[in-house]
């Protein structure tokens, strides 16, 4: 492998030094670059800049590879749980059963919300969207839990963490139940933690909450597949935000905006706000892949394309199987699924998607499930970061453990040179 690369900036030779991970990606290390000529790189969007080395997620856009610390994302779907993943990402390794069993007491402990959290959801509207009540609850969590700020110990960051593992699906319960206009429901520590996260949401008042095993196995693999995505938009904030040394909730908070966007996690929405549209305009399927394709048209093909998967997102993949099984077993017929894999057909033969290697995405097929549920599609988000979670912990853990120096980017200033103050009355 080449150690180093050279270039000649004004007549002088510059070398810096490759860096190579273990799997055989390499990036140059431009550490020294300002200080040695002055220059600084320009890369908006980021998208040939590495802005750290981690050992949390791998993942080969052109293969369409991902793994969570070396373990395939098709094994983990298919035999892990949820929380056993968590541990992974988080911890580094897959728990043993006597791990496994502290870190769901540990969490079980920290079950329980502040009361006075009510009085803060109570004075959002009902139309209020969910991923703004989500972040603001978790960024209000510093407030009842101060000593999660600064996490100078392993054990303080220990405790941050299983807090925050604790407490997040309570508020992803407690948004749904607050849109929905129910009353709230307790964590339940007989219950695991995934089926938690169903009675927190379904439970109903007026009758026994009855598990429902394919509803909490669907659940189980939509999480572990939003688990972690390496340096994406959310998780550079998380890490950004908490290179100030901010607290890990108020960071995670962050993240839940950041999440929010149309062109990430908020793609989950409006894929189904999109299917939706489709169907009611006739099914349609060619008249909305021209407004993808016309320039002049603000409009994208939701749930299609990637900043890093130029081949099929392996989640997208699983998750396609899964929306078929799911819908099959529950018994519901969903003609969004058919104009889904209709417009899937479609752009995969159009050379507009080919060429630009559009395939579909993480969000293209998980609405479906998610509404499979009997969750709200304004809720889906909020999915993605309960999914999310993990990741975004152990990425932060990952910053902090290496002592990483606040982010704060260079730029080139294009802007005005010595303007003369005049007063106002010259102006
Ligand atoms: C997530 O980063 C992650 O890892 C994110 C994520 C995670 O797990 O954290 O995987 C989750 O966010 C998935 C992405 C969800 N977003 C969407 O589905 C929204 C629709 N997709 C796009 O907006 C877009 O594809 C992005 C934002 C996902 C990626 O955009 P890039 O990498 O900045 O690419 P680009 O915008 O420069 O597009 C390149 C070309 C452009 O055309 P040209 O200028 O070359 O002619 O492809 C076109 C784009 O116009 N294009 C699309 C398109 N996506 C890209 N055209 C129509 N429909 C689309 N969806």
């Amino acid at each position: 492998m080449e150690k180093s690369i050279k270039f000649i900036y004004k007549d002088e030779t510059f070398e810096f030094p490759l860096v190579g991970g273990t799997e055989n990606e390499l990036g140059i290390d431009i550490k020294t670059l300002r200080a040695l000529t002055g220059l600084v790189t320009l890369d908006p969007g980021f998208k040939n800049s590495g802005s750290c080395e981690s050992g949390v997620t791998f993942l080969d856009g052109e293969k369409g590879i991902l793994k969570y610390r070396g373990y395939s994302i098709d094994d983990l779907a298919k035999g892990a749980d949820f929380l056993e993943v968590a541990y992974l990402l988080i911890f580094g390794e897959l728990p043993t059963s006597a791990q496994l069993e502290k870190f769901q007491s540990d969490i079980n402990e920290e079950a329980i919300v502040d009361e006075d959290l009510k009085t803060i959801l109570k004075s959002f509207p009902k139309t209020a969207h969910p991923m703004g009540i989500l972040a603001s609850l978790t960024s209000a969590l510093t407030a009842f839990n101060p000593s999660s700020v600064d996490v100078g110990s392993e054990e303080e960051m220990y405790q941050a963490i299983v807090t925050i593992l604790a407490k997040f699906p309570i508020l992803v319960g407690w948004t749904q139940r607050k849109v929905k206009g129910l009353p709230l429901n307790y964590y339940d520590t007989k219950l695991s933690y995934v089926d938690n996260v169903a009675q927190m949401m379904f439970k109903k008042p007026n009758s026994e909450y009855t598990s429902n095993p394919i509803v909490i196995e669907a659940l189980n693999k939509l999480l572990i597949l939003h688990a972690d995505h390496e340096q994406n938009c959310s998780t550079s904030t998380v890490r950004i935000v908490g290179s100030s040394h901010a607290g890990l909730f108020a960071s995670i908070s962050a993240g839940i905006s950041a999440l929010w966007g149309p062109l990430h996690g908020g793609a989950n929405q409006a894929v189904i706000e999109m299917l939706e549209a489709i169907k009611e305009d006739g099914g349609d399927t060619k008249k909305f892949m021209a407004k993808a394709k016309d320039k002049s048209d603000p409009f994208r093909l939701m749930g299609f394309g990637h900043r890093v998967y130029k081949n099929f997102d392996p989640r997208a993949k699983i998750i396609k199987v899964a929306a078929d099984e799911v819908l099959n077993e529950l018994g519901i017929v969903d003609p969004v699924l058919d104009i889904a894999k209709g417009l899937e057909q479609e752009a995969l033969s159009d050379s507009y998607f080919v060429d630009r290697k559009l395939y579909p995405n993480v969000d293209f097929y998980s609405g479906i499930i998610y509404r499979a549920l009997g969750i709200p599609t304004e809720m889906f988000t909020v999915m993605f970061a309960l999914g999310r979670l993990p990741g975004w912990i152990a990425q932060w853990k990952e910053m902090r453990e290496n002592n990483e120096p606040i982010g704060r980017p260079r730029q080139i200033y294009t802007g005005e040179t010595n303007k003369v103050l005049k007063t106002i009355e010259k102006r």
